[in-house]
């Protein structure tokens, strides 16, 4: 009886990491459509070969989340009430490019938050701390780049202030979905 139980437990784990792992690939999936929407919008070179690349990293991030998915016998999970579609009907899809920026910049630093915090708890299995730390590595310049972007075209502009009342108005709103995200990620048993 013993090891049935225990079977029926370690079912219950791989479906939570299962939902869990599923809930990042949504966020990296959507979050490549916001890089789309930017290489539609910034037409320098620069921008231009950084999307690119910017791109590709967040396609392969989720990849990396499908794969791992795969590994641990499932498929992907439909999610249609993650960070990013939480983020998008309080904050909707600006059409500004330094709104749309900003918002990237809030988004990337909370999807690296969120795996940092990840990579501290314990028991947390060595291939799921391969991807944690494969992922994590990129979000650095992807910030880096795209923070100092918006920064150069608000300033062009001449209203330097707006790049940063926007980070701040998406923070604001960052934070209430992630009220909301954990406190539904306790009740599901996911943390
Ligand atoms: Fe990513
Ligand atoms: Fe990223």
């Amino acid at each position: 009886m013993a090891h049935v139980d225990q079977a029926v437990e370690n079912q219950d784990v791989d479906a939570n990491e299962i939902r869990l792992y599923s809930y990042y690939r949504d966020a990296e999936l959507r979050g490549s459509n916001l890089i789309y929407r930017l290489l539609r919008v910034l037409d320098d070179p620069e921008s231009q070969t950084n999307l690119s690349q910017h791109l590709s990293d967040e396609t392969r991030h989720a990849w990396l989340w499908t794969e791992l998915i795969g590994e641990l016998g499932g498929s992907p999970i439909k999610v249609d009430d993650g960070y990013q579609v939480r983020i998008g009907k309080r904050a909707g899809l600006p059409r500004h490019p330094v709104d749309l920026l900003a918002l990237t910049v809030v988004v990337e630093q909370r999807a690296l938050r969120r795996y940092i915090e990840h990579l501290k708890r314990p028991d947390v299995r060595e291939r799921t701390l391969e991807v944690l730390r494969d992922v994590s590595k990129d979000e650095g310049w992807h910030i880096d780049w795209i923070r100092r972007k918006g920064r150069e075209i608000a300033e062009r502009e001449g209203t330097p202030e707006r790049f940063d009342e926007a980070l701040e108005r998406f923070r604001a709103i960052d934070r209430e979905v992630m009220e909301e995200l954990e406190s539904m990620e306790r009740e599901a048993g996911l943390v």
